[in-house]
């Protein structure tokens, strides 16, 4: 940033299991999305590395990283990031056109994932027609719509009320249980993170604590 350089992770050192549930807590500013990120393929680290069911990631060129993505990573952000014209069920649709998959098939793909979610009579409906639990929910359902190992979420329940923000943390709850997707998800809320198993602590660009709760 002009002079200066920021360093928004320095010296993190982590390793996640397959089928692990953590939570990632700090302040604002410390580093929560820009770890989230790196491990999402969104970013690349300046030094370091990153792997990946032991690839390392931050060799590969970008249309691989892209690819990875894709197959093993499903994102969910605070604000849901829908596209506004495209009805629920095109939304959820929407990776697995990069998959080159046949119409049917997305379509048949795509509705089940609502039905994971518990949105099956909302296929039509444009995300403004959503209430912001059912946005997060479709946005749930895109990102486990081609079946990750990995699921990342950037203050998923950040602009839900609690009653909502709640069912959401039980879908993902489940699908981490039932499905055994591994879980990465920021919260500010001590609340939440106390009901992972397991709770990374940032602050200015460093983990100040690895807890694993019993
Ligand atoms: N693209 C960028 N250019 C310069 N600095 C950045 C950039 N992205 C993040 N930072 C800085 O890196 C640090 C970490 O930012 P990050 O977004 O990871 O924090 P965070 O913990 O997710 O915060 P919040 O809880 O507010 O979302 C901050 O000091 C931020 O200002
Ligand atoms: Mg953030």
């Amino acid at each position: 940033m002009g002079d200066e350089t920021v360093h928004a992770l320095a010296g993190v050192s982590l390793s996640v299991m397959g089928g692990e549930r953590v939570a990632i807590l700090g302040p604002s500013g410390s580093g929560k999305s820009s770890l989230l990120n790196l491990v999402g393929l969104l970013d690349r680290p300046t030094e370091g590395r990153c792997r990946i069911d032991g690839q390392d990631v931050a060799a590969l060129d970008s249309q691989a990283r892209a690819r990875l993505r894709n197959e093993k990573i499903g994102f969910v952000f605070q604000h849901f990031h829908l596209l506004p014209n495209l009805t629920a069920l095109d939304n959820v649709a929407l990776p697995l056109h990069y998959a080159r998959m046949p119409r049917r098939e997305i379509d048949e793909r795509a509705a089940a994932a609502l039905v994971a979610v518990g949105l099956s009579a909302r296929q039509v409906h444009r995300p403004e027609q959503l209430s912001g639990g059912e946005r997060q929910r479709v946005a749930i359902a895109r990102a486990i719509v081609r079946t990750p190992s990995l699921l990342l979420a950037d203050e998923p329940t950040g602009s839900l009320d609690s009653e909502n923000g709640q069912h959401i943390l039980e879908l993902i709850e489940e699908l981490n249980r039932v499905q055994r997707i591994t879980v990465l998800m920021i919260t500010h809320d001590a609340g939440i993170a106390a009901r992972f198993p397991r709770c990374i602590h940032m602050r200015d660009g460093r983990i100040l604590a690895d807890l694993f709760n019993e």
